[in-house]
């Protein structure tokens, strides 16, 4: 099966534990490659932009303030089936509800700080790689 590519963000609660790292060594465990990453603060236009499908979920606003609460890494990962890969070393959303050895239960600290996003779907993926980098930023 042919690569295919999805996106990650490490969020401020690990970013601020110093994570970084650590968060990449289980992607990469996990067959995933970083083929593009960068360390931003998101303003809160991106975060709301970015967050734009929960707008009118409950949580919405506190999870916009925990996305600008400090840096995050940006990233694109490449492996096969990169989209279900990831989200099976992410973890479930809750890390109370995550499976051992996932990024979520060793490191998350609640269902809002939970260290990591990821792409839902191959169509998400697109639409979310597009919105923090440009094609040339991806060196697969
Ligand atoms: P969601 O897309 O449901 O989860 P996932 O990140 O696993 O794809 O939710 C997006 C983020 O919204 C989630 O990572 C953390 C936050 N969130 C809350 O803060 N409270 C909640 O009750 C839920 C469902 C999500």
């Amino acid at each position: 099966m042919a690569a295919t590519r999805t996106f990650s963000i490490i969020k401020p609660d690990a970013t601020r534990r110093n994570l970084t790292g650590a968060v990449t060594k289980k992607l990469e465990d996990a067959g995933l490659r970083v083929v593009a990453s960068k360390r931003i603060h998101m303003t809160r236009e991106q975060a709301e932009g970015f967050y734009a499908v929960h707008k009118e979920r409950p949580f919405f606003g506190e999870l916009v303030e925990f996305m600008i609460s400090g840096p995050v890494v940006v990233q694109v990962l490449e492996g096969e089936d990169a989209v279900k890969r990831n989200r099976d070393v992410m973890g479930a959303t809750n890390p109370a509800d995550a499976a051992e050895g996932t990024i979520r239960k060793e490191f998350a600290e609640s269902i809002e700080a939970n260290s990591v996003h990821g792409s839902d779907s191959e169509e998400n993926a697109k639409i979310e790689i597009d919105f923090f980098f440009k094609p040339e930023e991806i060196v697969g």
